[in-house]
């Protein structure tokens, strides 16, 4: 496993105290638990990010995923992480109205998930509610400069800071959820010289996603890095695998067995306890537990059921 800063469980302190360090954060998005589980051996942080909508539930934007399903999955994501923090994203629409709104969802998301902390978009418009939920106990990530949940009003998934006022406001945005009691910011998609200034100018880590090597740690979505969507991915996106097509060969290659009558083959099969097969017989174990079949009066069968059922994994 690669070097991180901690062996225990990171807690916001421990995010926090990684401002500056020369190990910059490793962040990932989670939406389950097998995700969860590959990122928390090597991420620092683990985000539930709300682009579940896009990536598992195949929306055109985050817009439309509720807090229903963001807790759902929160849950699944927090229960198999054994070390990194976990994050939650508060959904568009359920946070925006007021402090008072923000606070009902946050609470909702750390006492039904067990997350540590929430995340939400938005700059100096949104200090207000980061101070009032800090205040009252409850960790917030900030996320400025590319704010997806604002796609409509921003026009498109375009780059931010690009000329001296644009790269002004994310600094003074940056500055104000720094203030409000933010333990991290997330800079998405920010002109590398936007991103440095944010970087120098606040006491917290920033976490980089399309804002350069500047920034004090990097996130991206998983299924991005992986390749596990296909297709085109934004520019800030690093390949490191391509499970995409590893995935569709695996697919075909089952399709093409069954075609063939090639799967199930013998290894794949039960055989009768008291026939010439028995070796392949598997009584007690479905699907990795042991239990023991029972008849139609509700009595054990002596594993009649359990022969026909296949054991799992
Ligand atoms: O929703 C998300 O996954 C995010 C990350 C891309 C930072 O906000």
């Amino acid at each position: 496993m690669a070097a991180t800063l901690v062996d225990k469980p990171f807690s916001v302190a421990d995010i926090l105290a990684a401002k500056g360090r020369a190990q910059p954060l490793v962040c990932l998005t989670a939406y389950d638990k097998i995700m969860a589980q590959l990122a928390d051996q090597v991420a620092d942080l683990v985000l539930v990010g709300d682009s579940l909508a896009m990536v598992a539930y195949g929306q055109a934007s985050t817009l439309p995923v509720t807090l229903d399903i963001m807790i759902a999955h929160g849950r699944s994501v927090a229960e198999a992480c054994r070390r990194a923090l976990v994050v939650v994203d508060l959904p568009f629409g359920s946070y925006q109205a007021s402090p008072a709104q923000a606070f009902d969802s946050a609470a909702r998301v750390l006492k039904e998930t067990g997350a540590a902390a929430v995340k939400l978009e938005g700059g100096q418009v949104m200090a207000e509610t980061v101070a009032f939920l800090t205040a009252r106990g409850i960790p917030v990530l900030g996320h400025i400069g590319l704010q997806p949940q604002s796609v409509h009003s921003i026009g498109g998934y375009r780059y931010q800071g690009r000329d001296a006022s644009a790269a002004a406001q994310l600094l003074a945005d940056a500055k104000a959820l720094a203030a409000a009691g933010a333990f991290a910011l997330v800079v998405e998609a920010v002109a590398e010289g936007a991103a440095r200034a944010i970087t120098q100018a606040v006491a917290i880590p920033t976490i980089g996603i399309g804002a350069s090597v500047a920034c004090d740690g990097q996130i991206l979505v998983s299924e991005d890095l992986l390749g596990w969507q296909g297709g085109r991915a934004p520019r800030f996106v690093k390949r490191y695998a391509d499970l995409n097509s590893l995935a569709a060969q695996a697919l075909q290659a089952f399709a093409d067995d069954v075609r063939a009558r090639a799967f199930p083959s013998a290894n794949q099969v039960y055989g009768l306890e008291d026939g010439a097969d028995s070796k392949n017989s598997d009584s007690s174990a479905l699907y990795g537990q042991s239990v023991q079949s029972t008849g139609d009066d509700g009595k054990p069968d002596g594993g009649k059921i359990s022969q026909l059922r296949p054991k799992r994994g």
